[in-house]
């Protein structure tokens, strides 16, 4: 099957509001349109098509048993979708437009393809702050499935350029939004069944979830185990292996620092110690450094506070070494 029309240039457009309408005419008719979110860039296609979110998953080459978020413009159609709670609805008040997913019952009559649930009774919905993002909702006027737009199991992109770069000739259209602000995905956060469990840390700190909600389970413990990638071991990987909390380079290695770091850093996540700055940061630097003249890439240690719980959950899966 052969729905995305593969292209040897992808067109990365300006986001003009020609642009938009272009790129949202194209969701529509069923293609793939990468665009830029608060958090990183996804790979969006009309969720409501069975076959526009089958190309996602081949583009991808994603397993077809990692389900998909579903992104809209409003909480009010987000809840059409996916079955709130008090605490769901507490939670998008707080937090939407933001860079938090909720992970709910699908309701009943639901119109978003079961291949996005990947055969879970549950839906990911998330409404995103990003103004290019939700002028591209509005304009679809359907919800979009969008992972972030990488294949899977490397790096998310948080340029157009890295979209480009990976998945180019998969999409009809890049919409450039410059570079993400956040840096790292959304927080995956699954409500019901009486439990409230984080899938994955991400660009809303779980402090600030816990302030609005209570205690939240980590996945792990969580009695199910839901299937996401941030479940499997080796993930958001680069090329060379990564050394975690390093204090200085060794030889051949490139040193990414934080804080304050030592003189020969090759590149700092923030020199002020700011642990936001550093996820906005983390992906594009990680690329920069991912190449054959260093043999590793040696981070420093983040806190694991804020934002640095998402940074190092990201580290530490990319630090993973592949065994298969
Ligand atoms: O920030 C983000 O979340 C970005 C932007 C584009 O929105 N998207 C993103 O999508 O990171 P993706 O597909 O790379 O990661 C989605 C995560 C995966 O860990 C997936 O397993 C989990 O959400 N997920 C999606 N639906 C789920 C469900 N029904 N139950 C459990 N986990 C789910
Ligand atoms: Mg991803």
């Amino acid at each position: 099957m052969d729905v995305t029309h593969p292209q040897a240039d992808s067109r990365i457009l300006p986001a003009t509001p020609d642009a938009i309408a272009e790129a949202a005419a194209l969701i529509r008719h069923g293609r793939l349109v990468a665009f830029p979110t608060e958090t990183v860039y996804g790979l969006g296609a009309d969720a409501t098509n069975d076959n526009a979110v089958a190309a996602v998953f081949a583009a991808k080459d994603r397993p077809r048993f990692n389900p998909l978020i579903v992104h809209f413009a409003e909480t009010a159609a987000a809840a059409e979708a996916g079955d709130f709670d008090g605490r769901a609805t507490d939670l998008a008040r707080a937090f939407w437009p933001g860079a938090l997913t909720l992970v709910l019952p699908r309701r009943a009559g639901c119109a978003v393809s079961l291949l996005v649930s990947a055969g879970l009774d549950t839906l990911a919905v998330r409404v995103p702050s990003h103004p290019v993002a939700r002028s591209l909702l509005r304009a679809a006027g359907c919800p979009v499935a969008a992972p972030s737009a990488n294949r899977a199991g490397l790096l998310s992109p948080t340029t157009a350029a890295h979209v480009a770069e990976s998945l180019g000739g998969a999409c009809a259209a890049i919409v450039d939004g410059g570079p993400c602000p956040v840096g790292v995905e959304s927080t995956v956060v699954a409500l019901g069944g009486g439990s409230a469990a984080v899938l994955r840390p991400g660009g809303v700190p779980v402090e600030d979830i816990e302030a609005v909600v209570g205690p939240l389970a980590a996945a792990e413990a969580a009695g199910e185990r839901p299937k996401s990638p941030g479940m499997l071991e080796r993930h958001y990987a680069p090329g060379l292996p990564l050394r975690l909390n390093a204090v200085e380079a060794r030889p051949g290695e490139a040193l990414l620092a934080f804080g304050p770091g030592p003189p020969g850093a090759a590149l700092n996540l923030s020199p002020g110690g700011d642990v936001e700055e550093a996820a906005a940061n983390l992906f594009a630097m990680i690329r920069a450094l991912d190449r054959p003249r260093f043999q590793a890439i040696a981070v420093m240690p983040i806190p694991e506070e804020g934002l640095g719980r998402a940074i190092n959950d990201r580290l530490r899966r990319a630090a993973v070494h592949d065994s298969s």
